[in-house]
Order: C-alpha cells, then sequence, then structure tokens
C-alpha cells in the first residue's frame, strides 16, 4: 500500500490492478491527486476507484482532465457524444428487444477486446461507472496483454517484434452473429491495421494488441494467423493474468486499453437492469502508418 498526498493504492492482483481511495471527484480533485493517479494508472493498468457517484457531466469533467475522449460509435444509442450507455434498457426506460441489432452489439462485449482497435486510432483508456447493476452477474474481467507478454519466451517475443495485425469490428460481432453489425456501421469501420506490441512510452513496458477484433496477422496464412492469435490469448486469459471486478453502484474502474483486455459477463437481459456509462480517452495516434509500425503509442 502507498500514500501519496491523500491518496491510498492498494494493489488488487499480485501482477496488475490497483483498487483507489482518499479521493472524491464530486468534492473535487487537485492536480496533484490527479497526476498520481496518472502515475498509478500507467504501472497497474486498472484502477478501481469504490464510492464515487456521478452523474454523466460528472463523468465527463473528470475524464477530460486526463485527455481528449472519443465520441461514441455509430449506430449506437446516443452515437456522437462522449458517453457511451451499456445497457440493456433505452433511453426511454424500455428495455432493448434481445434479438434486436442494438442489442446484439452490445452483447458482444462478452469477447475479451480492447476498446476502439478497430479505429485506426486505439483508445487509450476507457472510464466506466456503475449506475444500475443487475442482482447477479454482470461482471466486468480484466486481462493484463502486459503481463502476458513479458510471461512469454523471450524466442516467443522476438518472433512478435514488427508483426501488424488486422483488427476488424466485424471479426468480434460475426463472433455472435453477423447480424450485430449493420450494414452502415460495416461501412462505417472498415478493417485497420494495428502494431501487435504496443509500447508505453511512460515505462517502456509491451503489451499485445489482441481481442476478439484482431482478425489476422498481416501477410500471414490463415492457419498460422489463428494459431498465433489463439496463443497469444491463451497467454493472456492465465487466471494470474486476470482480475474480475464485481460492481456496487457508484464503483468507477479505469483501465488502460494499451495494456490489458476486458469483458462484460453475462446477465438476466430480458427480466433485469444493468446499467454502465463509459467515457473513452482517445489514443495518442495510429500504431501503425502506411504499413510502418509506430513505436509508443
Ligand atoms: C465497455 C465494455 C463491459 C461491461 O464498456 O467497453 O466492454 O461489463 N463493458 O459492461
Ligand atoms: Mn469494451
Amino acid at each position: 500500500m502507498s500514500r501519496t498526498n491523500q491518496l491510498v493504492i492498494e494493489p488488487l492482483t499480485p501482477a496488475f490492478g490497483a483498487r483507489v481511495t482518499g479521493f472524491s471527484i464530486r468534492e473535487g480533485v487537485d492536480d496533484g491527486t490527479l497526476t498520481a493517479i496518472e502515475s498509478a494508472f500507467e504501472a497497474y493498468s486498472v484502477l478501481y476507484f469504490p464510492d464515487q457517484p456521478v452523474d454523466d457531466e460528472e463523468q465527463i469533467a473528470f475524464s477530460e482532465r486526463f485527455g481528449p475522449l472519443e465520441g461514441t460509435l455509430p449506430g449506437a444509442v446516443g452515437a456522437g457524444t462522449k458517453v457511451a450507455r451499456i445497457t440493456n434498457v433505452m433511453p426511454d426506460g424500455t428495455l432493448k428487444d434481445p434479438d434486436s441489432q442494438l442489442a446484439l452489439f452490445t452483447r458482444a462485449n462478452i469477447f475479451w477486446h480492447t476498446d476502439s482497435s478497430f479505429k485506426p486510432k486505439p483508445a487509450k483508456a476507457s472510464l466506466l461507472s456503475a449506475r444500475r447493476i443487475p442482482t447477479e452477474g454482470g461482471d466486468t474481467e480484466f486481462a493484463s496483454t502486459r503481463a502476458a507478454y513479458e510471461s512469454l519466451p523471450s524466442a516467443t517475443q522476438e518472433r512478435l517484434d514488427g508483426l501488424i495485425v488486422v483488427h476488424d469490428i466485424a471479426h468480434s460481432r460475426a463472433m455472435l452473429t453477423p447480424k450485430a453489425l449493420s450494414t452502415e456501421q460495416r461501412a462505417a469501420m472498415p478493417p485497420v491495421e494495428q502494431a501487435l506490441l504496443r509500447v508505453n512510452p511512460s515505462n517502456d513496458r509491451k503489451s499485445l494488441l489482441i481481442g476478439s477484433h484482431a482478425a489476422r496477422i498481416k501477410g500471414w496464412n490463415d492457419g498460422e494467423s489463428k494459431a498465433l492469435l489463439e496463443e497469444l490469448m491463451a497467454a493472456t486469459v492465465k487466471p494470474e493474468h486476470t482480475y474480475r471486478h464485481r460492481w456496487t453502484v457508484g464503483d468507477i474502474v479505469m483501465w488502460d486499453n494499451r495494456a490489458v483486455l476486458h469483458r462484460g459477463h453475462e446477465y438476466d437481459e430480458i427480466n433485469d437492469r444493468r446499467l454502465m456509462i463509459r467515457t473513452t480517452l482517445a489514443g495518442a495516434g495510429p500504431t501503425v502508418v502506411d504499413g510502418i509500425v509506430q513505436i509508443g503509442l
């Protein structure tokens, strides 16, 4: 446990994650505290802030202290705004039709992924706040692609240097059903190239840019490409590299999309209600430009 100002940082697992207390978003966060949260974020990848109730405006204002936000996806409820509603409830209070494209699109969060890796500029971080939670299920689980990378034999690590992965939202949605992606969404979000290895510029630690959007390794045949992606996924989701968060209303979890994958566990979408609000910090830049891997993004 370490303290900076009033901040208390307690590791959640030996590999990654920390519970951070001793500050209040509603009462105001001074610059020193913000800097300490930022360094904890770089070091631990997942920060759990218990008992931080916020409304959308407060969540946006707090998130923007860390950098500019992404807009939400085309075809989602509230598309283009700064908050994503991760929910089975429509804004008018009725439940989403569980077979609708809107419901399927959100349900694909059950697969391990990193946010926006299907965009040319993948997201840096996400902040998720629990506004309403179901009686059972609906946990969010995290897996450290940094701990996974660091656990690989050096021969495997070397094999990964310079590789490019094609990320495609159609790939993750098709894991559920091709109906999860509309024609408009397909057209708006074409496949993109990403560096397989991401290097955190603040500490030079490397992680893997994989997950459900990762469709194939550029230039490799389907069999070899699938085998490598599966091998890397298996190394990542080992119990010693994961943390499962059981939500309480008022919790906020902030994670580093550059260093962890996450997935949302199932819950009763037909009879229960879950409302999570996400703000997403934009990435520093594309990880591949004109076929060339960019270091430090
Ligand atoms: C997300 C996400 C999972 C969950 O908000 O990006 O994947 O448990 N959420 O809601
Ligand atoms: Mn997500």
